[in-house]
């Protein structure tokens, strides 16, 4: 018997491609994996009506961890349009399956190393190195939302709201609601890990990323939860920023920073914005990691429009496959495919066509397993 079980969820699009090449790398690590795939995908959502359906979920109980592509996703009422005839009108709700995953199974701690690699003629500037710890179960991701508002619902807004809210003067479908729910234990971990990661690491400074001057209740809990786990690592530089100011501190010098830690929404816009300053797209990778299960993928989606043509990078799956391979224990092949990829990155012989090349897909992945 294989030593890992590894679930394989390529998805959709060019989630296909990226994982074919994230294959080769770790079979020629010679992993002593069994990959076992699982459907999962806009493929399952027109036919089943689900896009993440019970025997997926059933496969991620049973592995030590999982391989995710991309998945395609649509805006509502498209996504009714496309189902089949039979399910239409049914009341099915499309709801992005990586983001129910990552509830589901309580993988808690998004994970977004963004390092840029010397070489890499889409760096932002040299020898960049942040890691953004987004929380990833909670806030304006809860799920939570409303749109018409029941009337139960609108009635108690109305009791307990201020007079200015304007939403007062309107008909229940003339509004929508999102709630944003972050708890102290969901903020506790997610900083914890943060801090856990800077001192394994040795890095220098965490800042907590925020906005508690306006959004008080949730992110004023974030905050002031962060700060008291702080208070435990007292070798760490601790700082906080304003998610609006952090955008624009980090363009100006990525060098003040280090450890980033956010509620869901803001670790999702800074993981975007480090990722870019590292290369972009194709090189984002991110781990979805809880304490039993964890699941990595590329930051990008599905990219439809390059579907098909393998021409994309696959090197933010492949550094999402070392982020892999560190989480199942295994250093030393972590290690090897991370050296592997900056040395393809650096030589500079095969770039895919964000890298101002023309290499294809598979041709990355094969010049990063020659180096291994
Ligand atoms: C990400 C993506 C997802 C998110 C989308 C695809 C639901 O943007 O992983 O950053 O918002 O979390
Ligand atoms: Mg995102």
């Amino acid at each position: 018997m294989a030593k890992y079980k590894i679930a394989w969820l390529p998805g959709d699009g060019i989630g296909i491609e990226v994982l074919e090449a994230a294959k080769i790398v770790l079979d020629k690590l010679k992993l002593d994996a069994e990959y076992i795939h699982g459907d999962i995908g806009w493929e399952f959502w027109c036919k089943e009506g689900d896009a993440f359906p019970q025997r997926t979920i059933d496969l991620l109980k049973n592995v030590n961890a999982a391989m995710f592509g991309a998945i395609t996703s649509k805006p509502i009422k498209e996504a009714e349009a496309e189902l089949i005839p039979g399910l239409r009108g049914k009341g099915l709700i499309y709801r992005s399956p990586i983001v129910r995953m990552r509830q589901q199974f309580d993988l808690y701690n998004c994970l977004r190393p963004c390092k840029g690699y010397p070489g890499n003629p889409l760096n932002y500037k040299e020898n960049i190195d942040l890691v953004v710890f987004r929380e990833n179960t909670e806030d304006l991701y809860c799920g939570v939302e409303f749109s018409p508002v029941p009337p139960e619902l609108a009635e108690t807004l109305l009791r307990i709201s201020k007079p200015f809210i304007a939403f007062k003067d309107f008909g229940r479908d003339q509004y929508a609601i999102s709630c944003k729910i972050n708890t102290r234990k969901g903020s506790e971990r997610i900083v914890r890990a943060a801090f856990d990661f800077a001192k394994k690491f040795n890095r220098k400074k965490v800042t907590i990323v925020h906005k508690a001057n306006v959004v008080r209740a949730t992110d004023g809990l974030f905050l002031e939860t962060a700060k008291e786990v702080a208070m435990n690592y007292p070798g760490i530089e601790v700082d906080d920023a304003n998610i609006d100011a952090m955008t624009m501190w980090l363009l100006k010098n990525p060098f003040n920073y280090d450890v980033l830690v956010a509620p869901n929404l803001y670790g999702d816009i800074i993981s975007d914005l480090c990722a870019q300053m590292v290369g972009g797209l194709g090189f984002g990778c991110s781990g979805n990691i809880g304490e039993k299960l964890a699941v990595f993928e590329p930051t990008h989606g599905s990219a439809p429009k390059y579907a098909g043509q393998y021409k994309v990078n696959p090197i933010a799956t492949i550094l999402a496959a070392k982020m892999m391979l560190d989480w199942l224990g295994e250093k030393e092949m972590g290690t090897k495919l991370e050296n592997a990829t900056a040395a393809v990155i650096k030589e500079g012989k095969i770039r895919t066509y964000d890298m101002g090349g023309n290499s294809k897909t598979l041709d990355m992945a094969k010049a990063i397993a020659d180096k291994l």
